[in-house]
C-alpha cells in the first residue's frame, strides 16, 4: 500500500474522532437503545449494563470507569425527558451548558448505597470485622399480574436518616463490664459498670432519596430484591439493607401458578353444542384467539402453549394458558312440540341431540 495513502486514511480518522468528540457523546448508542425508546426501555438498558460495566466488577479492565460514567451521563439526559430533547435537537455541549449535569449518581438510585450487592458472597466477610449494623426492612410491594408480565419501573421516596459529622464527641461502643472493689479483709463488691469510648461525634440527618425498583418480567411472588445500604442506620455501623418483597394482587381473569396461567370461559349452551370463536384479552393487551367447531362440555380444558407467564430466567420462555369451559344453560322452558313433539312424531330437540336416556348412579367422589 502506498504510503501517501495510508497516511491521508490516518489524517481523516483523527479528523473523524476530532468531530465526533466535539459533537459529544451518542447517548443513544452507549445505552444501545433506538432514537425512539421508551422510558422504561431506557431504565431496562442502564440497569442492565450498569451491573455488566461497574468497575467492582472489571477491576483489570481500565476502560471500565470510563465506560461506566458514559453510561451514568447518557441516562442522566435520556431519562429525563426535559434534558432528552434539548440533546436530541443539540446534543450533549447544550445539556451541559444549560444545568449542573453529571452531578446525580443513578447507580444508587437502582442498586442502593455501596451498589453491590448482587453476587459479592459478602455473607462471610462482614462478621470478622464485628461491625455493627442497622436492621434490614422488609417492605411488600404489591404489584399486578400485567406488571409482572410486562415489566414495569416503580419510583419510591425514602427519607433516610443519614449519619453526618457534627462538632464534639460522643459515648460510643459501650459495653457492659465487671469491676471488683476490695472493701476490707476477704470481702469484695462485684458490680456491674457501663464503659464507653469517646467518638467524634455526628447527627442523623433525614434526606430524601428516589430509589428506582425495577418489576422484571416473570418475577415470582415472595421474590426478594435488595437495595443494599438503605436500610435502618446505625449511629456505630453500616445501615441495614432494604428488601422488597413481590406480592402479586389476584386477577380478575387470570390465575397463576408456576410459569402457567389459568382462566375460566363461560359458554352458552348453544356455543358448547355448536362451536364457537372467541378472544381472550392477555396481560399486555395482545389477543388470544380460541375456536372449537366441536361440542364442548362443562369441565373442559384446553392449553395455549407459549401463552403463559414469561420465565423469569429466559424471558423469551413462556409458560402454558389453561382454560377451562364452563356452560351456561338457558333458562328458558321449552314449548311442548319442542320437546315432545306432537303425538308420534318426536320433538325437535330430540331429534337434534339424538341421545338416549343415561341415568347412570355413581360414587362421583371416589371417581368410579
Ligand atoms: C375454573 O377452572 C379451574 C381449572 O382451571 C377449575 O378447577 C374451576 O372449577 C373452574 N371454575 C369454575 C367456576 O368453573
Amino acid at each position: 500500500m502506498p504510503a501517501r495513502w495510508s497516511c491521508y486514511c490516518c489524517v481523516s480518522l483523527v479528523f473523524l474522532l476530532i468531530i465526533a468528540s466535539e459533537a459529544g457523546r451518542d447517548f443513544y448508542a452507549i445505552l444501545g437503545v433506538p432514537k425512539d425508546a421508551a422510558v422504561n426501555q431506557i431504565k431496562k438498558a442502564y440497569r442492565r449494563l450498569a451491573k455488566e460495566y461497574h468497575p467492582d466488577k472489571n477491576k483489570g479492565d481500565p476502560n471500565a470507569e470510563d465506560k461506566f460514567k458514559d453510561l451514568g451521563a447518557a441516562y442522566e439526559v435520556l431519562v429525563d425527558e426535559e434534558k432528552r430533547q434539548k440533546y436530541d435537537r443539540c446534543g450533549e455541549e447544550c445539556v451541559a451548558k444549560e444545568e449542573g449535569f453529571g452531578g446525580m449518581d443513578p447507580f444508587a438510585s437502582f442498586f442502593g448505597d455501596f451498589g453491590f450487592g448482587f453476587g459479592g458472597g459478602g455473607g462471610g466477610g462482614g462478621r470478622e470485622r464485628e461491625v455493627p449494623r442497622g436492621g434490614d426492612i422488609t417492605m411488600d410491594m404489591f404489584v399486578t399480574l400485567e406488571e409482572l408480565y410486562v415489566g414495569n419501573f416503580v419510583e419510591m421516596m425514602r427519607n433516610k436518616p443519614v449519619a453526618r459529622a457534627a462538632s464534639g464527641t460522643r459515648r460510643c461502643n459501650c459495653r457492659q463490664e465487671m469491676v471488683t472493689k476490695q472493701l476490707g479483709p476477704g470481702r469484695f463488691q462485684m458490680t456491674q459498670q457501663q464503659v464507653c469510648d469517646e467518638c467524634p461525634n455526628v447527627r442523623l440527618v433525614n434526606e430524601e432519596r428516589t430509589l428506582e425498583f425495577e418489576i422484571e418480567p416473570g418475577m415470582v411472588d415472595a421474590q426478594e430484591h435488595k437495595f443494599v445500604g438503605e436500610g435502618e442506620p446505625h449511629i456505630d455501623g453500616d445501615p441495614g439493607d432494604l428488601i422488597i418483597r413481590i406480592r402479586t394482587q389476584p386477577h380478575q381473569r387470570f390465575e397463576r401458578r408456576g410459569d402457567d396461567l389459568y382462566t375460566n370461559v363461560t359458554l352458552s349452551l348453544q356455543e358448547a353444542l355448536l362451536g364457537f370463536e372467541l378472544d381472550i384479552t392477555h396481560l399486555d393487551s395482545h389477543m388470544v384467539h380460541v375456536v372449537r367447531e366441536k361440542p364442548t362440555w362443562p369441565g373442559a380444558r384446553i392449553r395455549k402453549k407459549g401463552e403463559g407467564m414469561p420465565n423469569y430466567e429466559n424471558n423469551n420462555l413462556f409458560g402454558t394458558l389453561y382454560i377451562t369451559f364452563d356452560v351456561e344453560f338457558p333458562k328458558v322452558e321449552f314449548t311442548p312440540e319442542e320437546r315432545e313433539g306432537e303425538s308420534e312424531e318426536k320433538g325437535e330437540l330430540v331429534k337434534i341431540l339424538k341421545q338416549d336416556s343415561i341415568g347412570k348412579v355413581y360414587n362421583g367422589l371416589r371417581g368410579y
